[in-house]
């Protein structure tokens, strides 16, 4: 479960630090989530959940004629937007809940890269977003499906002592697995219609160059499952830890990359 409150804080600034790598770790992905964006118009164009701001500035490089607003509630990854939006202008960023954001126009295109998962109430902010856009905007987003088939994910999970063991149950909990099910997702798209979900298989980049495993580990030990786990567990415990995820990263080595298969939909709806 990742909530508001850590994207607020120090999770937001972890991933405003570590922005390049996470763009590296999506870079196999985004290209299919842009080509299906490509394949939508809108002038009016949202990016929700933002982050650092690479689909925004995607979107406002590629359509002059948009405008896009990447909204985040992390005040850490709408600065790091904004820095690197410069010189572009028809991007904008704000930091606003997207679900009870107004906008000052009515959007015809919502786009997202892992944005949407970390609602509390979906259905409740899906309607919002249908409530505000123009008639019949369209939304396109990604989502992990289940962790299985995303061994970043499983991987780790295999690897955690009991003390760091996930605490929540709770499949469909805000986190980066909470759209995992078709059948959930459609249920928190109160407002839509037309839903459709495409899969996407990809290679998640976890670490490259000469010494790709300690990169890696660097990369881990700020960002998703790895880094939660190690500040959870006790100090005692972390060396072991360490060393049974460097070996993890070791066996998913290829020449000087470290990848993980992974696995997402690529979900498009239109707001009724
Ligand atoms: C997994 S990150 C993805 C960031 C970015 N889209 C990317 O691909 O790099 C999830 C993002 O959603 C943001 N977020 C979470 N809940 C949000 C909400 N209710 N409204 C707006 N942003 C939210 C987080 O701050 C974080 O930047």
């Amino acid at each position: 479960m990742t909530d508001i409150g850590e994207w607020q804080g120090g999770v937001g600034r972890s991933w405003a630090d570590e922005h390049a790598r996470t763009d590296r770790s999506f870079s196999r992905m985004t290209p299919h989530l842009l080509a299906a964006i490509h394949e939508e118009p809108g002038r009016c164009v949202v990016d929700i959940g933002c982050g650092a701001g690479e689909l925004s500035l995607a979107l406002a490089q590629a359509r002059p004629d948009a405008m896009v607003t990447g909204v985040d509630v992390s005040a850490d990854l709408v600065a790091a937007a904004s820095a690197r939006a410069a010189g572009l202008d028809n991007v904008r960023f704000a930091v606003a809940d997207a679900s009870t954001w107004q906008p000052e126009q009515a959007p015809d295109l919502y786009v997202s890269r892992h944005g949407v998962m970390f609602f509390p109430e979906p259905p409740a902010a899906f309607a919002h977003l249908s409530a505000i856009a123009a008639p019949g905007a369209r939304i396109v987003f990604s989502c992990f499906r289940n962790p299985r088939e995303n061994r970043w994910a499983s991987g780790i999970a295999a690897l955690l002592p009991e003390s760091a063991a996930s605490a929540s149950a709770d499949p469909v909990a805000p986190g980066p697995f909470a759209f995992a099910d078709p059948d959930h997702v459609r249920t928190c798209l109160r407002g839509w219609r037309d839903v459709t979900f495409t899969p996407v298989d990809f290679d998640y980049i976890a670490g490259a160059g000469p010494d790709a495993v300690t990169e890696a580990l660097a990369f881990f030990g700020r960002i998703g499952p790895a880094a939660r786990a190690i500040r959870v567990m006790p100090e005692a415990e972390r060396p072991a830890f360490l060393e049974r995820l460097a070996n993890l990263l070791e066996s998913h080595r290829s020449g000087d990359v470290v990848s993980f298969p992974a696995a997402v939909w690529l979900v498009r709806a239109t707001a009724e």
